[in-house]
């Protein structure tokens, strides 16, 4: 059926547009808001005979559906992003998109890479990548063989709190510490000028290819004396007082690097997603569309900064969101981050409960010390949630009880808890999906467009991938066919090497 009137709509010159809007309002009106019942293979469970024997009773008397209270009730309605509420979205992106490449200090920062080239798969040479911006600090050693071949290997470091938190010095010093007994480890010497790319994942307003100043922190990152400041310099500082004699040759932000790497092997990637601790999207854009740049030949990788993409009268914020972000270190900046990215989403999660439980409507009421801690409720812990298939929902028993320590929790609780998670990962892959049909449409490549995404949320979230297909399709409709979304691995790393040896 609607099929039919798709290509009613098409071959009567009724605008694609129109017919797509046509289909979505059709939708709306028939379907309630998306629920997902792709089926996923069940993870092995521990004790799950037991759990399940003791658990016979309240399956037999399981609910159709775990919606029972007044708060309860009002979740579905105020977590669901519509197809309409998409299409929005979208429209106010692409508008959004147009005014950061028109001028500085926008929502939108658009910010030119100045990676004006693409690899053409013949680069070559040893380099080093360092890579910060997330959970762990990485340094690399890349090896560009030529005829598209990269070989790497790395060590990884933990960035605790108190650096995170810290001065820029330190945060420096740690890096340069790093790289030095990496290179000692890996017998590179660090006295020939070796060659370094440094993915740096923040806003960053470059300024060259190996220049540009941190505009603010994200992702829980303070370091006090970075912002406004070259960050190169700050590392060249480093790598000096420790007497390393390397030359940074790029400085990346990851999306950038992710888009590159795929572009080596898929020419027709144009957009490059990070879907992680923090989100964020890259793309190709032609100079003469960038009146800021002033540039009127070639193409070079826009650095978008989706995360910080703001508007209240849109974005479906919750009072959950917004008392989120009240508590951030980084308060009304980066919302369509917050309301995304694996920082933040066990957060709401976790919130949510928390006001389920004062309302009576979870766990009769009792919650746990552990419960009440701010970010106490990883985002990882609703993959695993999202995964338990079990028919007692065995393993969310045992996270909810062993874990968290909940005292005790029927099976209805488990259900609801399962459900909020549901929603918000639903909500998170919808957005997501939201940005990417935007700059799909703001670089006018419907017709074929390889989306190259990584980050932890995308590649371990259950279901996020089917739920960002099945949005883009509303948004799209048949066109969504074209766009290929792709997994990425090490964007970080070995864009870093290719940009650095671009430059
Ligand atoms: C940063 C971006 C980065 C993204 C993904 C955001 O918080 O602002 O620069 O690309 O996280 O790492």
């Amino acid at each position: 059926m609607n099929n039919l009137i798709f290509w009613f709509g098409v071959s009567t010159g009724i605008s694609l547009v129109a017919t797509v809007q046509y289909l979505v309002s059709l939708r709306e009106q028939h379907q309630q808001p998306t629920t997902i019942s792709t089926s996923y293979k069940n993870v092995p469970e521990k004790s799950q005979k037991q759990s399940n024997e003791k658990n016979l009773s309240a399956v037999a008397t399981r609910p159709s559906s775990p919606i029972r209270g007044t708060l309860l009730a009002s979740l579905d309605q105020q977590l669901t992003v519509t197809s309409s509420k998409l299409q929005k979205i979208v429209l106010h992106m692409v508008s959004e998109f147009k005014k950061g490449l028109q001028n500085d200090n926008e929502q939108l920062a658009m910010i030119p890479s100045y990676v004006v080239n693409r690899p053409t798969g013949k680069e070559t040479g040893v380099y080093l990548a360092l890579d910060l911006g997330g959970t762990n600090f990485r340094v690399c050693r890349v090896n560009l063989e030529g005829y598209g071949n990269i070989r790497m290997n790395h060590a990884k470091y933990t960035i605790s709190e108190e650096l995170k938190t810290g001065t820029g010095a330190q945060m420096f010093d740690f890096i340069a510490d790093c790289v030095a007994a990496f290179c000692r480890d890996n017998n590179i010497p660090t006295d020939n000028h070796i060659s370094l790319g440094f993915t740096f994942s923040f806003p960053v307003l470059q300024t060259a290819i190996n220049k540009g100043t941190l505009t603010h922190w994200s992702k829980g990152f303070t370091c006090s004396g970075v912002v406004g400041v070259d960050v190169v310099d700050l590392l060249q500082l480093a790598f000096d007082k420790k007497g390393l004699k390397i030359n940074i040759k790029a400085l990346v932000n990851d999306t950038v690097g992710t888009l590159v790497t795929h572009a080596y092997t898929d020419p027709q990637t144009y957009i490059g997603v990070i879907l992680g601790t923090g989100t964020n999207a890259a793309y190709v854009e032609k100079s003469h569309n960038i009146p800021k740049w002033n540039r009127d030949d070639g193409e070079v990788i826009i650095n978008t900064e989706w995360g910080a993409y703001n508007e209240p009268s849109i974005l479906p914020l919750t009072t959950w969101d917004r008392n989120i972000d009240r508590h951030t270190s980084n308060p009304k900046q980066q919302i369509f981050e917050k309301l995304i990215s694996g920082l933040y989403l066990g957060e709401i999660v976790r919130n949510i409960l928390v006001d389920l439980i004062k309302a009576g409507e979870l766990f009769s009421g009792n919650g746990s010390p552990a419960l009440n801690i701010p970010y106490q409720f990883d985002t990882a812990y609703m993959s695993r949630i999202e995964r338990d298939h079990s028919l007692s929902l065995s393993d969310t028993r045992q996270l909810l009880e062993d874990v968290l320590n909940v005292p005790n929790t029927s099976y209805d609780d488990r259900r609801i808890v399962k459900h909020v998670c549901e929603l918000v990962g639903t909500r998170a892959a919808r957005l997501s999906a939201a940005g990417i049909a935007a700059l799909v449409t703001k670089i006018n490549r419907l017709d074929a467009c390889t989306v190259a995404i990584d980050g932890s949320v995308y590649e371990h979230y259950p279901h996020f991938g089917n739920r960002m297909r099945d949005a883009l399709q509303e948004i799209l409709g048949i066109t969504a066919q074209n766009i290929v979304m792709e997994q990425a691995r090490d964007g970080s790393g070995q864009g870093a090497a290719l940009i650095a040896a671009l430059a």
